[in-house]
């Protein structure tokens, strides 16, 4: 497709936030400024797009935003721009309100959206991957992973304090819906005993011949990390199947849950939000669409979005190999 002149761009966060996505929009709001761009908030993602909740941005939308968690343009899982007819009106409003183009930042279901509108309607779109799951092809790092992995870290060492006192066995759940990519960092990051992920199948007696080694070699404290999106179950439930093997282990569960999206960024997090968020900007100007900007190896890299949402970014086999030696 031949460039399109640009010159109002509209930005919108949606699904899940993430830590970062507020340094992205602000870095996409300033690049496009810097090139003399109008630029839009679409809040509630494309639930404002739908219901013409879009505002003109000026500097002072963005003043200290890169430091906060959350996304200030707020969230939403539009259920109806699933529909032709919802993505009908958002066209509609993107018409009257005279924006050229899109910054979609949020995970693969956003980025599916902003594929089909772009299918549909031509609306160029660039999206950035904004999601704690990490489960995005076409980038190293997703936006807010890293902090995501920080969060749950300091919250396992919390645990770990306690446990230990008790000599306790904790099955700590965290988030990452079917990709294992935060449970295998933070069960790294934080000596758990075991980690447990969607992409690999433990079964419980391989877990329970593993705490008994441990208990043998009398560690003071077990932590089993647990992928919420696993096969056999959250931790809950493997919990209470490790109890049947295991009646004389004090057993605790703790889900981590949404606290593992909120906080401040990182400085990972917003080193890499600033820079997509000027890619995005950039690679529009440069005719680039219907693409994800995501960084590989510190260079930005432009990964066309239907290749960026096929779920083959995987846990590294190195990464697991690594951790199982670690929780011997
Ligand atoms: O995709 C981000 C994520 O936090 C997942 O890790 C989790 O499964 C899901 O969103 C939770 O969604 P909600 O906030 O709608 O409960």
């Amino acid at each position: 497709m031949e460039p399109k002149t640009i010159k109002k761009i509209g930005v919108l966060t949606s699904g899940g936030d993430s830590p970062g996505m507020n340094a992205a929009i602000r870095a996409a709001v300033r690049a496009g400024f810097y090139y003399n761009l109008e630029m839009y908030g679409i809040y509630r993602g494309y639930e404002g797009l739908i219901q013409n909740d879009i505002k003109k941005l000026d500097s002072r939308y963005i003043t200290h935003v890169l430091e906060r968690g959350g996304t200030f343009l707020k969230s939403a899982r539009s259920a109806e721009f699933r529909t032709p007819e919802g993505r009908s009106k958002a066209y509609e409003n993107i018409k009257a309100h005279g924006i050229d183009a899109l910054v979609v930042i949020g995970g693969d279901g956003s980025l599916t959206g902003a594929h089909l509108f772009f299918q549909e309607y031509g609306i160029p779109s660039i999206g950035l991957p904004g999601t704690i799951d990490n489960d995005l092809s076409g980038t190293d790092s997703t936006i807010g992973f890293d902090t995501a992995c920080n969060t749950a870290i300091e919250a396992i060492d919390k645990i770990r304090d306690t446990a230990t006192s008790h000599d306790r066995l904790f099955f700590v759940e965290v988030m990452g819906r079917d990709a294992g990519f935060i449970a295998i960092n933070a069960g790294i990051g934080s000596a758990a005993a075991a980690i447990l992920i969607p992409e690999k199948k433990m079964p419980i007696d391989h877990l329970v011949d593993k705490l008994k080694i441990r208990s043998k070699a009398k560690k003071s404290s077990n932590i089993v990390i647990v992928a919420e999106g696993g096969k056999s179950g959250g931790a809950g439930e493997i919990a209470e199947k490790v109890k049947k093997f295991l009646p004389s282990y004090d057993i605790k569960v703790t889900i981590l849950g949404h606290l593992q999206r909120g906080g401040a960024p990182s400085s990972f997090d917003r080193l890499l939000a600033s820079k997509l968020g000027v890619a995005a900007v950039e690679g529009l100007l440069q005719g680039k669409y219907d693409v994800m900007a995501g960084l590989i190896n510190n260079k930005v890299v432009y990964t066309p979005i239907k290749k960026a949402i096929i779920d083959d970014k995987s846990v590294d086999e190195e990464d697991f190999r690594i951790a199982k030696i670690l929780s011997t």
